[in-house]
């Protein structure tokens, strides 16, 4: 590891404890920054590039845990440690996800224990960066990665928040994007759900739809919003759209079917919804190329993937998985978005697969040619599904398609 290109950020309140972080920090050559409290971390992270924050929770005015989110932010490409207390690992734990935090740290903590944990981030960190270089200069088209809208924070922050969420809120940050509140009402008021009376207003789509589902179609439609595409022979930005939406409804439907919780369930709905986030990446970054991957697929001697990393070195799947982690959304996702053509250890990954052969089976394919391969038994195994579950979730499905569920997205 190249330690004199890494710089760590501690902050902390009380200066013995800084202290004691640089004395036993300084000998691994890493460039150390010291802050007092959170105002001063985002201002030394403001003037330099940092790659890990190790932050105390407890700290007066701003806390570990607004400070981290502040970081999370901002900077999502850097590193968040929490050193924490024993009293105070129940907030940390609340904080974990709103703050996006890697690792909590015990106090008092052991010192090699706590270098070994630092070095292990830094390398990582190292890999996906050598990883992501590669990607970026396939990417280089597209200028700086794009960042997610405004509005994606505001619903965000408003379902992550303590106590329940307010539908009326909701509503009010969903409408300031007209596009948005447009297409949340187009699929409020499709077939798939079934509702006899027109729904009118948003926040009567946030209640049809429910929560988990609103949150997904926000960061779909976001994504979807910032990697506007120019003409791409042979891709459709629409077709995308609605494979997308139908991966993510069945994929709902398949983890409901299996008996998932309600967290895994939100998961797989967008895991199925941003599965293909890379293909818009690549087909806005680089329609020309993109195109000849296409042409090349339907040619029908190879696989998508494989036309793919014949043409680019590399997949939609990989892209998209990169963009996902350098958004910040939660890591199963982005390898459920990483592994969804070739899915390997993780459930989410595997039922993500099964939702896009199905769909893509059915005709509601965004390219027609990148039908991906059946699924294995490994993988129903995988799932804990039988291949008679697979012939009736598949026949169900055909009726739905036939009562145009489907179409009207
Ligand atoms: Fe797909």
């Amino acid at each position: 590891m190249n330690a004199e290109k890494h710089t760590v950020l501690l902050v902390d309140d009380e200066p013995h404890v800084l202290a004691a972080l640089r004395r036993l920090l300084r000998k691994e050559g890493w460039k150390l920054l010291l802050a007092g409290s959170g105002q001063e971390g985002l201002r030394l992270l403001a003037a330099n590039p940092v790659d890990l924050v190790v932050s105390d929770m407890r700290m007066p005015h701003m806390d570990g845990a607004a400070f981290l989110r502040q970081v999370r932010r901002q900077y999502p490409q850097v590193t968040r440690l929490v050193l924490t207390g024993y009293a105070e690992r129940e907030a940390v734990k609340r904080a974990f996800e709103q703050a996006g935090i890697h690792e909590m740290i015990a106090k008092p903590w052991d010192d090699e224990e706590l270098k070994g944990i630092l070095r292990g981030f830094l390398q990582q960190q190292e890999r996906q960066e050598h990883e992501a270089r590669g990607l970026h200069a396939l990417l280089s088209h597209l200028g700086p990665l794009p960042v997610l809208p405004q509005v994606y924070f505001e619903v965000r922050d408003l379902l992550e928040a303590d106590g329940d969420p307010s539908v009326e809120d909701i509503a009010r940050a969903i409408l300031r994007e007209p596009a948005m509140a447009a297409k949340i009402l187009q699929v409020a008021n499709s077939t798939f759900f079934g509702q006899r009376r027109q729904v009118e207003n948003v926040e009567r789509a946030v209640t049809v739809l429910g929560l988990a589902l609103v949150h997904g179609l926000v960061l779909a439609h976001s994504v979807f919003q910032v990697l506007e595409i120019q003409q791409v022979e042979g891709f459709s930005h629409e077709a995308l759209w609605r494979h997308s939406l139908a991966c993510g409804l069945l994929a709902r439907q398949i983890a409901q079917r299996l008996s998932w919780d309600q967290e895994q369930q939100e998961a797989a709905t967008l895991a199925g919804l941003l599965h293909d986030l890379g293909k818009l990446v690549l087909a806005s970054a680089i329609p020309v190329r993109y195109a000849r991957v296409i042409r090349r697929a339907r040619q029908g001697k190879r696989s998508f993937a494989a036309a793919e990393r014949e043409v680019l070195g590399v997949t939609h799947a990989a892209v998209g998985g990169h963009l996902a982690e350098w958004w910040n959304l939660p890591v199963p996702l982005a390898e459920a978005i990483r592994w969804h053509c070739h899915p390997a250890a993780s459930p989410l990954a595997c039922l993500t697969h099964l939702a896009d052969v199905l769909v893509h089976r059915l005709g509601i394919s965004d390219i027609p040619c990148a039908l991906p391969a059946a699924p294995s038994p490994g993988l129903l195994a995988a799932l804990g599904m039988e291949a008679l579950e697979l012939d009736s979730l598949t026949a169900d499905l055909k009726e739905r398609v036939a009562r145009n569920e489907f179409s009207s997205f």
